[in-house]
C-alpha cells in the first residue's frame, strides 16, 4: 500500500533481516518488529506521513498515511530506503539489521558432508551509517543501540559513528525489555548528551515516547 505525502515523512526501519545461506537456511535474529511498528504507530497517530521498511515480521499495520514496504536482507532493507531517506524530515533505524552475510549463497541446499562446517560471512550494509553521511540540514535521525555491557559507552559511539541525532539504548540486561517483549526500557541520548532513563513500559508506551523526543529535538527543544 502506498500513501500520497503531503505530509511531514518519517521513515522507520523495523524487524529482523535475513541472510540467506542457501534456498532453505539464513541467519538472523529475534526481532519480532513490535519496537519498530510502535514507533512507525506514534508517528502516523501525530499525523505523519511513514514509510515503513520492515524485515519479515507476522506483525500488520495499516493506515492511509503508511507505505509499507517489506524486505528480507540488509541490501533489499537498504535499498528500499533510499528513494526516501532525503525527503524524510525523521528517520528512524529500529531494525535489528544482520551485522554480516554470507560471502557465497549457494543456489542448491548444502549437504551434510565432514563434522565441520565453515561459513565465510562479509560485512553488511550499515543502513544507519550510510544515511548517516547523507543527512541534510533539517533533517533528524534516531538509531537504536542494543547492548548487553558497557551500555552507555557503545551507545555514545554508536550516536557519534552513525552520525545519529539521538540514540535509543536498550539493553537485553533489562528484565522484559528489547527481543520479542511487549514491552522495552530505554535510555535516550540525544546529540547535546542530554540523557533520560523511562521505567519498563509498553512498547506501544515506548514508541510514543521516542516519537515525542523527536519531535521536539527536531523543533530545537529538549523533551528532557
Ligand atoms: O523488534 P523487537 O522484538 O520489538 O525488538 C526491538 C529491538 C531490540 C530490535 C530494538 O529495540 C532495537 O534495539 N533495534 C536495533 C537493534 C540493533 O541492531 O542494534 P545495533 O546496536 O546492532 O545497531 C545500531 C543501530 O544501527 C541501530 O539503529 C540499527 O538499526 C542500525 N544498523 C545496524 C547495523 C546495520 N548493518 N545497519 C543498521 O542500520
Amino acid at each position: 500500500m502506498s500513501a500520497i505525502f503531503q505530509k511531514p515523512i518519517v521513515l522507520i526501519t523495523a524487524g529482523p533481516t535475513r541472510e540467506a545461506i542457501d534456498p532453505v537456511r539464513y541467519i538472523t535474529n529475534h526481532s519480532s518488529g513490535k519496537m519498530g511498528y510502535a514507533i512507525a504507530e506514534s508517528f502516523l497517530e501525530k499525523g505523519f506521513a511513514v514509510v515503513l521498511v520492515s524485515g519479515p515480521v507476522t506483525l500488520k499495520l495499516a493506515h492511509p498515511n503508511l507505505t509499507n514496504i517489506a524486505v528480507t536482507s540488509a541490501d533489499e532493507m537498504y535499498n528500499a530506503c533510499r528513494p526516501y531517506f532525503l525527503t524524510a524530515q525523521i528517520a528512524v533505524f529500529a531494525a535489528a539489521v544482520a551485522d554480516y552475510k554470507s560471502a557465497e549463497v549457494c543456489t542448491q541446499k548444502m549437504k551434510k558432508s565432514g563434522n565441520e562446517l565453515n561459513l565465510r560471512l562479509v560485512k553488511n550494509v550499515d543502513i544507519a551509517y550510510e544515511f548517516g553521511q547523507l543527512k541534510q540540514k533539517g533533517q533528524l535521525s534516531v538509531g537504536f543501540a542494543l547492548e548487553t555491557n558497557d551500555e552507555e559507552q557503545n551507545a555514545l559511539k554508536k550516536l557519534n559513528t552513525k552520525n545519529l541525532d539521538m540514540v535509543i539504548l536498550n539493553s537485553v540486561q533489562d528484565e522484559g525489555a528489547t527481543f520479542g517483549y511487549d514491552t522495552n526500557k530505554i535510555t535516550i541520548i540525544n546529540q547535546d548528551l542530554v540523557s533520560r532513563t523511562f521505567p519498563l513500559k509498553s512498547k506501544k508506551e515506548v514508541g510514543k515516547d521516542i516519537a515525542d523526543a523527536a519531535i521536539s529535538y527536531a523543533n530545537n527543544q529538549s523533551s528532557f
